[in-house]
């Protein structure tokens, strides 16, 4: 029964992350490609977009560790799911810094860069195909 509710959540923060990614890759495509910056509301749904990403990988690390030790006793599962949790953690780690880029420039009144975004939201999309990739071939 736990086993079936960690799964859940570990399955809902999935569609979270992925879906924030898509959003706000969206919102930032549009605007980027109408050279404008976004306004004071829309900069605040990309900040809330980045909190949402940010709490979703929060628990899919959180319910990916419990899921790793009681179904396989710990983290040596096969080199897939080793590059998995690579890839993982570089997408947490970029996440922080997203959300700290956009506390700070937000701090000092000021638009967040936009190569910055732009780069680390490319990046963010690539890293979570690669994980949805070597989640399929190390449970296959
Ligand atoms: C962005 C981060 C992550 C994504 C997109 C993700 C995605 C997925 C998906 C789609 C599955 C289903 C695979 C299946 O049942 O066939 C899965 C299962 C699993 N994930 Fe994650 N995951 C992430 C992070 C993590 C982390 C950080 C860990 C461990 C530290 C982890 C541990 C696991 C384990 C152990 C399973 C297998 C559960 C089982 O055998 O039923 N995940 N993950």
């Amino acid at each position: 029964m736990i086993l079936i509710f960690i799964k859940f959540f570990h399955y809902l923060a999935i569609v979270f992350s992925g879906g924030v990614l898509v959003g706000g890759g969206l919102i930032q495509a549009v605007y980027t490609k109408a050279n404008k910056i976004p306004d004071i509301n829309i900069a605040n749904i990309l900040k809330i977009l980045g909190y949402l990403g940010l709490f979703s990988l929060i628990i899919l690390w959180i319910t990916g560790i419990l899921l790793s030790n009681i179904i396989y006793g710990g983290f040596t599962i096969n080199s897939a799911f080793t590059l998995k949790i690579i890839f993982a953690g570089l997408l947490l780690g970029l996440s922080i810094f997203i959300n700290l880029h956009v506390y700070s420039s937000n701090k000092k009144r000021l638009p967040p860069n936009k190569n910055i975004l732009k780069i680390s939201t490319m990046f963010s999309r690539f890293l979570i195909i690669l994980i949805l990739l070597c989640v399929a071939i190390a449970f296959n």
